[in-house]
């Protein structure tokens, strides 16, 4: 298994290009099945999940493309599709489930498999069952799948969420643009990587309206067109190395971004006293000798995201005084932190608050990674820590982080992959 060896106590300083966002590449490459004409989507992240779900798509019969150089995917769909996703494809990525919505809403009929587990929480699918079953699907779960059929086609009707979901917003908008009639969504996820679903959707020649912060409004079309689309940059990336910036004292532009959709965690890190300044597409780090503790919740777009809560962690244990974190999204999101620990952070965990206490000196050593999100949190850790890190499991970094160490090391990071 694949390993990171880390030298910690460099700067990270020069240019980082930002990557296109993986969880704005997912649900749009599942909308793509909506359509039979060729649809080229630009920027995409050339990383795990978005190679299985490329995978899952050519499985059920999509011709598509990959160009990794290029970072293209270039997708037809000249034949019907097959309306199965099997379990060996949704095991490693649970945006699999994303394909239910269109097959459903294309071809009435889809068996999906229900996602495999996760470790930062449970994770269920409830919303978009229940929202499919509103617009007339049929739905049991047997022997781990979703099998579902709306023989009459899925009709237009309000769902309103009970709870703020991006996966179950992105599957039921979807499947709600081959739906007889008008679709009133409400209480929606607001997150950049939805609006870029809708921009592409619509290119797509769907009807979609917002008609307020967290409603939109859906008719349904009978075809669609063929459209180019390019994938905005991924917020969580840039987010993660302006952290590995002010964590090391560099200074870094952070570039290809809109600091515009970023505003939060901007304003954020400036309380922290981080310097930042904000230019149309690109920003600069540069960060002072002593940062400042901040009380911080995770919550929905605009709110600070739970993907980058492990990462400012880190930062954390830099800053003067107690920091706070409450994890309101997920309930199992603190699984770095009894590495952190290992490391020489100073963190107490009650319930989904974490208290940090700043200015312990952090130290290498052999570490584990979790998930996506704790990898990175230990990578920058690693960055800054006294001596050598070896982070195991980075097959989860993977999954999400394009070229992590050559944007890295470009910085002057001492940072190698052990095969
Ligand atoms: C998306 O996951 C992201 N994944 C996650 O990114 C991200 O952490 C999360 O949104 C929150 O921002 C992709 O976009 C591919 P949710 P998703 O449905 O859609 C509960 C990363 O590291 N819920 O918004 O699965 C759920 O348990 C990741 O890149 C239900 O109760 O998240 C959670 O508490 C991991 N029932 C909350 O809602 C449902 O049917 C928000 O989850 C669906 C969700």
């Amino acid at each position: 298994m694949q390993k990171l060896e880390i030298k910690g106590g460099r700067k990270i300083s020069g240019t980082i290009t930002i990557s296109g966002s993986k969880n704005a590449t997912l649900p749009i490459l599942a909308a793509t099945i909506l359509t039979n004409k060729k649809v080229i989507i630009k920027n995409v992240p050339i990383v795990h999940d978005v190679e299985t779900m490329t995978t899952l798509l050519s499985a059920i019969g999509s011709s598509v493309k990959l160009n990794k150089r290029k970072k293209i995917i270039e997708i037809i769909n000249n034949n019907a599709l097959k309306t199965f996703a099997p379990y060996n494809l949704l095991k490693t990525m649970r945006a699999g489930v994303l394909v239910l919505g269109p097959l459903l809403a294309k071809y009435r009929k889809a068996k999906v498999s229900l996602p495999g587990g996760c470790s930062i929480g449970q994770r269920p699918i409830d919303l978009h069952l229940k929202a499919l079953k509103k617009m007339g699907a049929r739905i049991k779960v047997k022997n781990g799948y979703i099998v579902a059929s709306a023989k009459k086609g899925l009709k237009g009707c309000l769902i309103k969420f009970p709870k703020i979901s991006v996966g179950a917003t992105e599957n039921i908008l979807i499947a709600s643009c081959f739906s007889k009639g008008k679709t009133k969504l409400r209480n929606c996820a607001s997150e950049p990587e939805v609006q870029d679903l809708i921009n592409f959707l619509k290119k797509l020649g769907c009807k979609i309206n917002k008609v307020g912060k967290r409603s939109i409004d859906v008719f349904g079309v009978k075809k669609l067109k063929s459209t180019t689309h390019r994938v905005i940059f991924d917020r969580i990336e840039a987010g993660t190395y302006i952290i590995a910036a002010a964590l090391t004292n560099g200074d870094t532009k952070i570039t290809n971004i809109n600091p515009k959709i970023m505003s939060t965690e901007i304003n954020l890190l400036n309380k922290m006293k981080v310097k930042i300044i904000k230019k149309k597409n690109y920003i600069i780090v540069t960060s002072p000798k002593k940062m400042k503790s901040i009380n911080v919740i995770t919550k929905p777009y605009p709110g600070f995201p739970t993907d980058l809560q492990a990462q400012l962690m880190v930062l954390m244990t830099r800053a003067e005084g107690i920091s706070t974190i409450k994890e309101n999204i997920f309930e199992n999101r603190f699984m770095h932190v009894s590495e952190l620990r290992r490391m020489g952070a100073h963190i107490q965990i009650l319930g989904n608050k974490a208290k940090i206490y700043g200015g312990s000196k952090l130290y290498g050593a052999e570490i584990m990674a979790t998930d996506l999100r704790a990898s990175v949190c230990l990578v920058l850790a690693g960055l800054v820590a006294k001596g050598k890190t070896i982070l195991n499991r980075i097959y989860h970094l993977d999954r999400g982080y394009e070229e992590i160490e050559n944007k890295l090391s470009n910085c002057g990071a001492k940072i190698k992959r052990l095969k």
